[in-house]
């Protein structure tokens, strides 16, 4: 090959430029120094109700709104809703180890994984806590991790909770009448937020009772509360994030055992608010402010 003068010089030029170009992004990738990317990871039990999924639509424009431009993944912890889902509609949010696995080979740096849970029961410690820490330290991996806690966590949660539950019962309730919260409830320790909240409530409002499906207080507690109190008429509610299978079949269902039909049976007027807590802005603010923090760690 011949070269006129003068183009030689040039075409070495050149050639370091483009070898310059190929080369920056191989060595960012060679040195670990990735570039740094954010982002928040919203971890859910799930729900296979589609009308219960608008919680989590208003809780994805909330994070969108108070945490903007951090991109925002979804993970369910609950294995039977995720399989339901994939069965049913062909697609599922991921667990959280499957969720944080996709969002490092996005080129995630630092992420905070916000639980959407009530309490910190089961779900939280094994299938997201746990999850996060096996997650911490692979080669490669993520540079920040951070975890932002349920909704009831500590002291300081419990009177924003009860502020929640107070700024959002329905207007319609008159003196006299009673509030029921359906909480899920669980063998785990994490139970304990439940009676908590109860004394919590009654520093500032002793018509409002907490019952749990599974767990303490029971329904019978309820019951035997509200009778003692002498009270004609109960508003029924959800203490879940989505007002799914829990809230519209065990708790407002037609079925014997449900509770409305108990607490009907038992005498009481009972209206159902078929909501679940994060369709409340004031719900959502608590779970916010603990991704809040969670952002923060990771600066
Ligand atoms: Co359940």
């Amino acid at each position: 090959m011949r070269f006129v003068p003068g183009f030689k010089a040039a075409s070495a030029a050149t050639l370091a430029l483009i070898l310059c170009l190929i080369c920056i992004p191989a060595l960012a990738g060679h040195d670990g120094a990735k570039a740094p990317k954010k982002g928040i990871l919203l971890v859910a039990f799930g729900t296979s109700v589609p009308e219960a999924k608008v919680s989590f639509l208003d809780m994805q424009k909330q994070v969108a709104k108070d945490c903007p431009g951090v991109p925002v993944r979804w993970a369910y912890t609950s294995n039977i809703i995720r399989h339901k889902l994939q069965k049913e509609e062909g697609v599922s949010p991921d667990s959280v180890q499957t969720a944080l696995a996709k969002m490092m080979d996005e080129g995630f740096t630092d992420v905070a994984v916000q639980s959407l849970h009530t309490i910190p029961g089961e779900e939280f410690h094994q299938k997201v806590l746990s999850v996060v820490n096996s997650f911490r330290g692979i080669p490669g991996g993520f540079h920040k991790l951070s975890v932002g806690l349920p909704m009831m966590t500590g002291p300081g949660d419990m009177e924003k909770v009860v502020d929640a539950i107070l700024a959002t019962t329905p207007k319609q309730r008159k003196k006299g009448e009673a509030v029921v919260l359906m909480g899920h409830g669980t063998h785990h320790a994490g139970n304990i937020y439940y009676p908590g909240l109860q004394w919590y409530l009654a520093q500032k409002d002793s018509d409002i009772l907490v019952g749990t499906v599974e767990g303490t207080p029971s329904l019978d507690y309820v019951v035997a509360e509200l009778k003692a109190r002498k009270v004609k008429a109960v508003w029924l509610r959800p203490l879940m994030s989505v007002a799914g299978d829990h809230a519209r079949n065990d708790m407002a269902g037609a079925e014997d055992d449900s509770w409305i039909s108990v607490l009907t049976k038992a005498g009481f007027k009972v209206t159902p608010v078929i909501k679940g807590t994060a369709e409340y802005p004031a719900f959502r603010a608590i779970w916010v402010e603990h991704l809040k923090a969670a952002l923060a760690t990771l600066d």
